[in-house]
């Protein structure tokens, strides 16, 4: 079922225009209800609260007995973030620095308050709090309402497999999630990573582009049926279309493709809330978990993993040093700082909206296309700023 009805912050004249994935253009906060990484284990210690934002949410996170827990970062009493000035006098709570209302890190009750310790208040209030998960050593929020759906139905396949070790980077960048998710997605902007130290110093075979075969259905594959209840496309023009190995102008040849033996990135798909997977990249041993993650309107956390099917202790060593020398600077900053600057670069024409009907797509961004109406139709819900202040 479309969620039109839900679009609420978009322009009538936008909307009309956009037919079809118009819950997309509203979903500049990000999508409601729905898992996101935002850090990794070991950077949050015990007892040591970490503050972020998420769709627009300041958060607090802490650590305690190993478990960890998630906070809305917003006082009940007159709304100061408590990590202004963080104050926990048990290991279990969190007093606010302004008029010491103390709140349960487990289920947010207002349990205490030190400078008025029969207020009626207590024991009544609660502050919103958010289910956290860790997996392969990252930390993940359920920034929804209600219960969680299992982890599984928010990361790609393959990446909670037993055997994959995960290891990865995560960074701020100013632009919003969908520019990110639309340039990690996009079929010719591999353009962009034509120089690129990691395709000559890998060896990798790497076309200039793709011209799409005849049917263009044949170019994405959408998966709703799957078993967890993951959401995604398939982007299959390598498959149904030709690479493009020499670029041509009036028929002259001025650029040519990186013809290296290495052949990778054969499986590309896109997943809700936002992740994308590249299979197998940067090597053929390996594979790409990458997720766009809203901050806010403006930014988006970039959560970049890559994996690997390791068998023992002895080859999780391997990689983890392989990661540190080779795949992190080559890979996660040498590839994709090109998509960084690229996601920086729409920025200011996507900003009111007027982008989403003034761009001119052309055949292979079909596979963009099949991702904003994919998000539109199954995304569980759209945050608003409504949920921000609420
Ligand atoms: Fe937090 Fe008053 S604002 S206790
Ligand atoms: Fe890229």
């Amino acid at each position: 079922m479309k969620k039109e009805m839900d679009v609420a912050n978009v322009d009538e004249a936008i909307l009309k225009r956009v037919k079809g994935w118009a819950p997309y253009v509203d979903a500049k906060l990000g999508f409601r209800n729905h898992w996101y990484p935002v850090m990794f284990s070991k950077e949050i210690d015990e007892g040591e609260p970490k503050t972020l934002k998420l769709l627009g949410e300041n958060l607090l996170v802490n650590r305690i007995d190993g478990k960890l827990y998630c906070l809305k970062d917003r006082c009940l009493h007159r709304g100061v973030q408590l990590s202004v000035k963080v104050e926990c006098k048990t290991k279990s709570t969190i007093t606010c620095w302004y008029h010491a209302w103390t709140y349960r890190w487990e289920d947010g009750v207002l349990c205490d308050i030190l400078t008025n310790p029969t207020s009626a208040q207590i024991g009544r209030q609660k502050l919103k709090t958010y289910p956290v998960q860790e997996a392969k050593g990252c930390v993940f929020i359920y920034l929804g309402d209600g219960d969680p759906p299992p982890l599984a139905r928010d990361t790609p396949p393959n990446f909670l497999d037993d055997d994959m070790e995960i290891l990865g980077k995560n960074q701020i960048i100013k632009s919003n999630w969908r520019l990110a998710v639309e340039n990690g997605f996009d079929p010719s902007h591999i353009y962009i990573h034509k120089d690129s130290i990691l395709v000559k110093d890998n060896d990798l075979a790497l076309p200039l582009g793709f011209a799409p075969g005849g049917d263009r259905k044949q170019q994405t594959r959408v998966v709703d049926d799957d078993v967890v209840g993951r959401k995604g496309v398939y982007d299959l023009i390598g498959e149904h279309g030709v690479p493009v190995f020499e670029g041509t102008i009036g028929g002259e040849v001025v650029r040519e493709g990186a013809y290296g033996e290495k052949i990778v990135a054969n499986d590309i798909s896109i997943w809700l809330p936002g992740v994308l997977k590249v299979n197998p990249f940067p090597n053929p041993d390996m594979m790409q978990f990458e997720w766009y993650v809203p901050i806010d309107e403006n930014t988006h956390y970039y959560f970049q993993t890559l994996g690997k099917p390791c068998a023992n202790d002895e080859e999780r060593k391997n990689y983890e040093q392989e990661f540190e020398s080779k795949w992190k600077p080559m890979a996660l900053e040498g590839f994709n700082n090109d998509d960084i600057w690229a996601r920086e670069a729409m920025v200011d024409f996507y900003a009111d909206d007027k982008g989403w009907v003034n761009e001119m797509l052309f055949e292979v961004d079909e596979a963009i296309v099949a991702w904003r109406k994919l998000a539109s139709e199954h995304n569980q819900g759209i945050q608003t700023q409504a949920h921000v202040s609420g």
